[in-house]
C-alpha cells in the first residue's frame, strides 16, 4: 500500500497484514492493519511504530513522501509489540528523532529493547508539542487497554490518534471508514467493532465511559479518529465514539446465543430442541458450535448478545475441554450485563451444568437457575423438555433485556 493522506500533511504510512489468523491467540479471520501515521510539518513527526517485520514497509510509505533522516519526533502511544517492533529499524533510520511516551511506556520500552541510544520523553496528559503550525497534545489512557496506553490529538486538524482505541482487525485496501462500507458493509464494520471490543476491551467499559467524557469536557473538536489498526474513522467518528460508550454501558442485541461442544451427538441434539422452543418465542438465535467457532468468535457474539446458554458434554466430572477454554477467557474478559444459562449430557455422573453456572456466578452474571441435563441421549420426552427449557430462557432474556431499554 502506498501512503494515504487524512488530511492535508497527515499520511497513513503504516502496513497491511493481510496473513495475521492468529493474534496472540485471538483468531483474526480478516487480518489486520499496522497503522502509524507521518505529519509532515516544520518538525516531520511519526506517531507509532509497527510489527516487527513490516518495518520495511512503513519506512518505504515514509520514503515516499520525506527523507526519514528529517523526522524529528517519533511518538509512542503504546508498547505492545504489534506497534513496537519494528521501533528499532525505524529509529535507526531516523536518528534524530526523540521519542515521546508515557513513563509507564518508557519503562516497557526498556523492557523491551535495548534503549541506551534512544532520546525518550516522557508526556502526560496535558502536555503538548509544536510541530510547526501544528500540535500535538497527549491524552494518556492507562489501561486503555495496557498502563503505557495513550492517545495523541492533533490541533487544529481535529484527528485523533487513538492507538488500539477504536480499532477494527480488518486487512483491507480501504483506509476510511466509508470507502470500507462502500466495498462490504456497515455491518461488517460494526462487527469487526464489536469483535475488537469484546477481545480487547471488554475489561474496561468504566475506564472507557470515563475517558471519553474526559475527552469530551477536554472540548476537543473531534474531526477524525485515526486507530492503530483497521480502518479511519473519516465519515463517523461519533458513531464510532457511541458505540463505544453503549458498548461500555452494557449494551446488547434482544438475542438468545447458545454456544455449545458436543462429543457423540448428544448435546447436539439438545441444541436443537433449546434453539427451537426459544425461536418460537419470537427471539432471535443464533448458534454456535465451538471447535467449529474460534473463542475468540465466540466471545464476540457473547458480547453481542444479551443472553447465552452454554452447553456441555461431562467428561471427566467437568465441562468439555473447549467449554472449560471459552470459560477461562471469559472470566477474564470480566463480562456484565448477561444473562446465562446451561445444559449439557452426561452418562453416569453429571457436573458440566454445575461447573457452567458456578463459573458465570464467579464472573458477577446473572445467571438462569434452572439448568437442562439429560442422561445419554435425548429421547422424545426429554426433547420436550429441552424445547420448554429453550422457550422458558428466551422469555427470561425478554425480561432480562427490559432491563437495558
Ligand atoms: Fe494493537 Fe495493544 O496492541
Amino acid at each position: 500500500m502506498k501512503p494515504v493522506q487524512l488530511k492535508e500533511g497527515i499520511y497513513w504510512v503504516g502496513a497491511v497484514d493481510w496473513a495475521v489468523r492468529d493474534f496472540h491467540g485471538y483468531i483474526t479471520p480478516r487480518g489486520s492493519t499496522y497503522n502509524n501515521y507521518l505529519v509532515l510539518d516544520e518538525e516531520p513527526t511519526l506517531l507509532d511504530g509497527v510489527k516487527a517485520g513490516f518495518e520495511a514497509l512503513s519506512l518505504a510509505n515514509i520514503r515516499a513522501l520525506i527523507e526519514p533522516s528529517r523526522i524529528r519526533h517519533l511518538v509512542v502511544n503504546h508498547v505492545e509489540p504489534d506497534h513496537s517492533g519494528g521501533l528499532p529499524a525505524i529509529l535507526s533510520a531516523c536518528p534524530q528523532a526523540t521519542v515521546y511516551c508515557s513513563k509507564k511506556g518508557q519503562e516497557g520500552l526498556q523492557r523491551f529493547f535495548d534503549t541506551s541510544g534512544w532520546r525518550i520523553e516522557t508526556v502526560k496528559t496535558g502536555d503538548t508539542l509544536k510541530i510547526g503550525k501544528r500540535t500535538l497534545l497527549f491524552i494518556e489512557t492507562p489501561m486503555i487497554h495496557w498502563p503505557d496506553s495513550m492517545m495523541t490529538f492533533i490541533q487544529p486538524d481535529g484527528v485523533l490518534v487513538s492507538q488500539d482505541g477504536f480499532g477494527q482487525h480488518l486487512a483491507s485496501s480501504q483506509r476510511f471508514d466509508d470507502e470500507f462500507v462502500a466495498c462490504a458493509s456497515q455491518a461488517e464494520l460494526e462487527d469487526a467493532v464489536w469483535d475488537y471490543y469484546a477481545n480487547i476491551l471488554m475489561p474496561f467499559g468504566t475506564l472507557i465511559k470515563r475517558k471519553i467524557k474526559e475527552l469530551k469536557d477536554m472540548g476537543l473538536e473531534i474531526q477524525m479518529i485515526a486507530p492503530d489498526h483497521g480502518v479511519v474513522w473519516r465519515s463517523q467518528p461519533q458513531k464510532v465514539l457511541k458505540m463505544y460508550l453503549d458498548m461500555a454501558s452494557g449494551w446488547a442485541e434482544e438475542r438468545v446465543l447458545i454456544i455449545y461442544d458436543t462429543m457423540w451427538g448428544a448435546t447436539g441434539k439438545l441444541t436443537q430442541a433449546i434453539a427451537q422452543g426459544a425461536r418460537d418465542q419470537g427471539m432471535d438465535v443464533r448458534v454456535l458450535k465451538l471447535r467449529a467457532t474460534p473463542v475468540s468468535v465466540a466471545v464476540k457474539e457473547f458480547w453481542r448478545a444479551r443472553a447465552t446458554l452454554l452447553g456441555s458434554p461431562t467428561l471427566n466430572n467437568t465441562v468439555f475441554p473447549h467449554v472449560g477454554e471459552l470459560l477461562y477467557y471469559l472470566k477474564g474478559l470480566r463480562p456484565k450485563d448477561r444473562l446465562v444459562g446451561a445444559f449439557g449430557t452426561f452418562g453416569w455422573a453429571g457436573g458440566a451444568t454445575k461447573e457452567i453456572l458456578q463459573g458465570f456466578r464467579d464472573m458477577g452474571l446473572e445467571v438462569f437457575p434452572d439448568a437442562l441435563q439429560v442422561r445419554y441421549l435425548a429421547k422424545e420426552k426429554e426433547l420436550q423438555e429441552a424445547y420448554a427449557f429453550g422457550a422458558r430462557f428466551a422469555q427470561a432474556a425478554r425480561e432480562f433485556h427490559q432491563r437495558y431499554r
